[in-house]
């Protein structure tokens, strides 16, 4: 072999070395974390994002999925920027402060429906996120009846996390053993119970502050007035001065009744609680309830039972909690990572059954989720799936704060006359009844 065929043999023997050696390093992962999931741009090194879910069952479900995002992202801070209090109070003021002086958090919770189309979108403080959709493939396992309502003129605005149910009844099973009392499916069965259990010195209704009065308000209404004359209520179709209201009212005077005198000062968690521990036999509540009860140590029909509210059985009454993408996000590509994890099947499966929620997906692990939400999810894709008030749903946020003010004087004087006049004018002044 001549020395120029030697040198050939060398450089060959090399390249191949070369080869077998690149193949042996590990594979970078896409996205990688220092990447913009658009892959050009190093990605911020920070998201914000804004939520309530700082209380019992909450702040451990969006952890469970800040863990995943973190795993994804290792060189992104998650920055946590929830504000306590019960379905958003508190943190829907300050964060309508925020968006008002042009300082929006990254990304933030915000309901599918009215809460989302009729506030945030039409003061455009929304990015849509249709592309996203596309690359991520979104609207093949997002539920069809939610796209319209996250969507304006063709654009979709966020990223549903899960489903929630309003009109849930927990109980304490060995209360209502000890009193001979099963679990009602009527109102009249529920009044019966209720008065078994008053008269026996319990509790019959933990109930906590104003929001949970309009939880309780929207779950009576839809048992008075059925699924269909329910949703006239929202897009005008029913007069909200009809007498099947003033029945509804009426009943929300009776449940009202057997309720704890303290309920102003309570959280939905303390309410709750009053159920877990025996101080109470029923509270109605969304399922973030068993989440709650799950972190409490708590076991299903043992420690607590749970049946549709009285009245609305075949009924779900929903809400959804999303992410949105903020205009003018100072972290957009970051933000965008977030609402991936978001959307994603590992992220939906780690959050929920922390949450006490089904995933909005519909290809969730069933194997993850407990006896509850295993019923949750079945009724969710059997019953009638009707919209809540408190959670966004139905009404936008002038409308809802309006039914708001006219319940915060109903709880006062239970004038079922002055309350239908109120609620008659305000759906006249916000909602489609113009
Ligand atoms: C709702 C929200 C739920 C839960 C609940 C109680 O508005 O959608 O996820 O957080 O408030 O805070």
């Amino acid at each position: 072999m001549n020395r120029k065929n030697l040198l050939m043999v060398l450089i060959a023997i090399l390249v191949m070395m070369s080869l077998v050696l690149s193949a042996c390093q590990p594979q970078a992962v896409a996205p990688t974390e220092t990447q913009a999931p658009s892959g050009e741009e190093p990605m911020a090194d920070q998201v914000e994002v804004f939520s309530w879910w700082t209380g019992g069952g909450e702040a451990a479900g969006l952890n469970a999925m800040i863990v995943v995002f973190n795993q994804k992202y290792p060189n992104v801070e998650f920055v946590n920027s929830a504000v306590a209090g019960g379905a958003g109070t508190n943190a829907r003021a300050v964060l309508a402060t925020r968006l008002q002086s042009g300082d929006p958090p990254d990304s933030w919770q915000g309901h599918a429906g009215q809460e989302l189309i009729g506030t945030y979108v039409k003061d455009q403080k929304l990015e849509p996120l249709n592309d996203l959709y596309a690359e991520q493939g979104w609207l093949e396992v997002m539920p069809e009846t939610l796209i319209p309502l996250i969507s304006q003129d063709g654009n979709i605005y966020s990223v549903p996390v899960n489903i929630h149910r309003a009109n849930v009844l927990w109980a304490n099973p060995t209360l209502l053993q000890a009193n001979n009392v099963s679990m009602p499916t009527s109102l009249d069965e529920w009044f019966a119970a209720m008065d078994t259990l008053q008269a026996a010195g319990v509790t019959p209704l933990a109930m906590g502050e104003q929001w949970t009065a309009m939880h309780l308000l929207e779950t009576a209404l839809l048992a008075s007035l059925g699924a269909d004359a329910y949703n006239g209520l929202w897009d005008g179709s029913t007069d909200w001065g009809n007498a099947a209201v003033t029945k509804g009212l009426e009943d929300f005077v009776k449940v009202l009744s057997y309720t704890n005198p303290d309920a102003a000062s309570l959280s939905w968690q303390d309410a709750a609680q009053l159920v877990v521990d025996g101080k109470a036999a029923f509270n109605v509540m969304g399922d973030w309830a068993e989440g709650f009860f799950r972190e409490l140590g708590k076991t299903p029909r043992t420690d607590y039972e749970w049946a549709a509210v009285p009245g609305t059985g075949g009924n779900f009454q929903f809400l959804s909690d999303s992410f949105v993408l903020a205009v003018g996000a100072p972290h957009r590509d970051a933000a965008i990572a977030w609402l991936i994890v978001a959307g994603s099947k590992e992220g939906q499966d780690a959050f929920n059954p922390v949450k006490g929620s089904i995933p909005a997906r519909s290809d969730g692990d069933r194997s993850l989720y407990g006896e509850y939400l295993q019923s949750a999810m079945d009724d969710w894709a059997s019953n009638r799936v009707v919209g809540s008030l408190t959670h966004g749903v139905v009404a936008n946020d002038s409308w809802k704060s309006e039914i708001d003010t006219a319940l915060g004087l109903f709880l006062q004087d239970k004038n079922v006359g002055t309350f239908q006049t109120a609620l008659v004018a305000a759906c006249q002044a916000s909602g489609p009844c113009q």
